[in-house]
């Protein structure tokens, strides 16, 4: 397999990041280049593209407040889904979060979401609170948080 490609990427990629987002949500859940815009004008921000044969295949954005850090969105387009290409970008994210010192990384996600609460779950991440009705379709958000001194996965 050929080894992941990834791109630290900021502002100026706005657009291209709502073009992935748009492939891989739908309805209010896409991000438009606006609201990427806002977001990378905003402190903390570290988000990658990965990178398959030159096209961009996912997209991982986190932010950063001290020793815990945030998943802001993590989406990879469907043509490339169950390649590990979202499995590879939470190992970029987690180890730049080690170098920077970060402990605990967060995320919110629906309970209807069955192939990402798969994906958080066997990575290890474990649910440490629940939102009810707190997507605009009724469902619950999960919060789950990883240790990022656990084994590296
Ligand atoms: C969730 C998402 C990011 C997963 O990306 P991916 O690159 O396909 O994930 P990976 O290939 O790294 O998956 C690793 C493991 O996670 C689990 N997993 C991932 N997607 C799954 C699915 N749809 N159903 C069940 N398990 C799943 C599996 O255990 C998988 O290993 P396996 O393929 O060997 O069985 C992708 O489906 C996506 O972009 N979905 C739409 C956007 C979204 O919901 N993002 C998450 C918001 S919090």
């Amino acid at each position: 397999m050929a080894t992941p490609v990834f791109l630290s990427v900021g502002a100026e990629y706005s657009a291209l990041c709502a073009a992935l987002h748009e492939q891989c949500f739908t309805g209010k859940d896409r991000w438009s280049t606006e609201a990427f815009e806002s977001l990378f004008s905003s402190p903390g921000m570290l988000t990658w593209i990965s990178v398959q044969q030159d096209k961009p295949a996912g997209l991982l954005m986190l932010r950063h407040v001290g020793d815990e850090a945030e998943i802001l969105t993590l989406c990879v387009l469907p043509e490339h889904r169950r390649k590990n290409v979202a499995s590879a970008l939470l190992r970029q994210g987690c180890r730049n979060l080690r170098e920077q010192g970060v402990e605990t990384l967060f995320l919110e996600v629906s309970t209807h979401n069955h192939g990402a609460v798969a994906l958080y779950k066997n990575w290890g991440f474990t649910e440490c609170g629940l939102r009810k009705a707190y997507y605009q379709d009724g469902s619950d958000a999960a919060v789950l948080s990883y240790c990022l001194f656990n084994e590296i996965v």
